[in-house]
């Protein structure tokens, strides 16, 4: 035994070697089981998987890398949730593929910007953000306004999602195109809702009759974190 122990500790790639290994396999034992236990992500009430519209805008968000300069994680500290609300929870990313926690902020988080400002907020603030935030140093998406958003790939999209365990329905998937283009319109919206509980539906980009990507980034923005009813949730937790 000690002989042994002494040819590893005199030979610093066996040791490298064998050190290696036996952190692999601590590490595994310990995050393997996390991936499968079902209660590692607590269900939260209100949770449902991404609109097509709201989709296509967090392809665009990851497109555009807005993560690079926005988190999408509110931490469990005073000054982050006087800030910004409620701390994240990680059911409210459980539907994220890729996830967009971040690990840089040189603008604010963004987990819970939604229904904070008007879409012409938005809007304005997208094409020139020195126009509604004098100060900023954000770059300019003005090109957004102007581009059509390419549909034809919809479904593919929730395929995609659906093949990494979001539970996108068979009905979901097929009606993906329709759905996206009711989203942004003004009305003829009931079907996409019932698909998809508390979803909003309007003409966000202010061209009624197109889909831009302005209408699906905004259709995104406006919905992250509005889904948990935090009041709800908040009032569970004294209780208990
Ligand atoms: C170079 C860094 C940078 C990039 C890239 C960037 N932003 Fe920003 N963003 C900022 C800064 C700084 C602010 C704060 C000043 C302001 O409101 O413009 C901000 C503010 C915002 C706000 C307002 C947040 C609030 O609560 O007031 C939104 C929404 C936003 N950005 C969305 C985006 C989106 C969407 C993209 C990608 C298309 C993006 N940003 C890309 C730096 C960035």
């Amino acid at each position: 035994m000690q002989f042994s122990h002494k040819k590893i500790e005199t030979n610093a790639t066996l040791l490298m070697v064998l050190s290696f290994m036996v952190v692999t396999i601590g590490g595994l034992v310990e995050i393997a089981p996390l991936f499968y236990l079902q209660n590692t992500i607590e269900k939260v009430e209100g949770m449902r998987p991404y609109t097509p519209l709201e989709l296509a805008g967090r392809n665009i968000y990851i497109r555009e890398g807005c993560y690079v300069c926005h988190s999408q994680m509110i931490r469990p500290f005073r000054d982050e949730t006087e800030r910004y609300g409620h701390y994240s929870l990680a059911a409210e990313s459980m539907y994220d593929h890729p996830f967009q926690w971040g690990s840089k902020r040189t603008g604010p988080d963004l987990a819970r910007v939604g229904e904070k400002y008007s879409d012409e907020w938005h809007r304005a603030h997208l094409a020139n953000p020195r126009s509604v935030v004098p100060e900023s140093i954000m770059p300019a998406y003005g090109f957004l306004e102007t581009t059509d958003l390419n549909m034809k790939d919809a479904g593919e999209h929730l395929k995609a999602n659906q093949w990494v365990g979001v539970p996108y329905s068979d009905d979901q998937i097929a009606n993906a195109q329709a759905d996206l283009v009711a989203q942004a319109s003004v009305d003829g919206a009931e079907a996409m809702l019932a698909r998809y509980p508390k979803a909003q539906a309007r003409d966000y980009d202010g061209h009624p009759g197109r889909v831009t990507e302005m209408d699906a980034l905004i259709a995104y923005l406006q919905m992250l974190g509005t889904l948990v009813d935090f009041s709800a949730y908040q009032a569970e937790a004294n209780v208990r």
